[in-house]
């Protein structure tokens, strides 16, 4: 269509992000019945929702007529305390997806470019492109985690941005504080560093400290979300925290509601509810042990994980995620992350591990 003309040429190439399939939607095309369904495919809580967040939820009901406080003061002042920070240290997005979009808007561009590390969270590259910033890859170490020495060299003068995610989505490797450290030692004043920290609280590693960084007001952000320990990935909600003048810059392209009231006041809750957050990090070391030791008697190499899902080779990932469909059970294949041979599955309650093991044994046999 003619019109199309418009569209900027960084945009019309685009590869939309392939997320985790819903359950309605594979439960239609399978006919199958969407309660027998495991989804084991967008790291998502195994414990649903967190008790505190569905109780305030339940009494905010009614006040739904109402827009949402923009600039989140409640929430942003809870996270601020949590963190010793101010309320101008701390950004909310419309998940920390969003943050990252700000970023995008307020620090790329042509003519700059990002580093990211090889098999890193996919939605730095979108971004990057997006935005018409080049993309600075580099490979990862053996064992799949971020190569922060050979991340620093990759800087130069068009860097803008260096995002390190830890611990890794897809790989769910980390990288440990000695190595932030030198890095942080190394890195130039005028680069953003993005420490992405979707798996914080439900980290089975030691979870280095960045937000010293923060405190020292170094270039930096860390990002959090309440998509994951606290169960909130349907709310759509997630925070940054970094020093004030990143934060401003970063607030500059936040439309004034980004995000609900409802989910202000559902993560104000869940922040209380460190128990649920234990409950869930349990579950997760039984299902890393339960599932690294099948992973050993089946002889699949798998990656150690530091967190709530685990990456395992196969052989064809995406015939062996259509297989699993036809089942029931929905994981992630990993051919977009250049990973053709590797699946990705989310840890969930322990039931649904073990059909997850035995629907897996069921389709390498045929
Ligand atoms: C590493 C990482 N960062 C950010 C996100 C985005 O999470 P949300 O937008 O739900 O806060 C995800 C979600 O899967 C993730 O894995």
């Amino acid at each position: 269509m003619e019109v199309l003309k418009h569209v900027p040429s960084q945009i019309a190439e685009l590869i939309p992000y392939e997320p985790g399939r819903p359950i309605e939607a594979v439960a239609r095309e399978m006919g199958l019945n969407p309660e027998e369904i495991v989804k084991l495919a967008s790291n998502e809580s195994a414990l649903g929702v967190s008790r505190l967040a569905k109780r305030a939820m339940k009494k905010a009901v009614d006040e739904m007529f109402l827009y949402p406080d923009g600039g989140g003061y409640n929430l942003r002042s809870k996270i601020a305390g949590m963190f010793g920070v101010e309320q101008g240290n701390v950004i909310l997005g419309n998940g920390s997806n969003e943050i990252l979009e700000f970023i995008g808007h307020s620090f790329m561009g042509e003519g700059k470019n990002v580093v990211v590390s090889e098999y890193a969270f996919i939605v730095y590259r979108l971004m990057a492109k997006m935005f018409g910033a080049e993309v600075k890859e580099v490979p990862t170490k053996k064992n799949f985690t971020h190569n922060l020495t050979e991340m620093a060299k990759a800087i130069d003068e068009n860097t803008s941005v260096v995002f390190i995610c830890n611990p890794n989505n897809p790989t769910g490797s980390m990288v440990n504080a000695t190595e932030i450290r030198k890095f942080m030692d190394k890195v130039p004043e005028d680069v953003l560093i993005v420490f992405d920290e979707a798996y914080a609280e439900i980290c089975l590693g030691r979870m280095p400290d960045t937000m010293k960084y923060v405190l020292e007001n170094r270039n930096c952000i860390v990002l959090r979300t309440f998509s994951k320990a606290y169960g909130l990935a349907g709310l759509r909600i997630g925070y940054g925290i970094g020093p004030q003048p990143i934060v401003d810059a970063l607030q500059k392209p936040r439309q004034p509601f980004n995000t609900t009231r409802m989910a202000q006041i559902a993560a104000e809750a869940a922040l209380d509810d460190q128990g649920f957050v234990r409950r869930c990090r349990a579950l997760y070391r039984k299902g890393k042990n339960y599932m690294e030791a099948e992973f050993e008697k089946m002889g699949l190499e798998f990656v150690p994980t530091s967190t709530n899902f685990i990456l395992v080779k196969t052989g064809n990932g995406r015939q062996v995620f259509e297989e699993l469909q036809k089942r029931g059970v929905i994981i992630r294949p990993m051919d977009g992350y250049g990973l053709p041979e590797w699946i990705r599955i989310t840890f969930g309650t322990m039931e649904q591990n073990e059909i997850f093991i035995d629907k897996l044994k069921e389709v390498l046999k045929s």
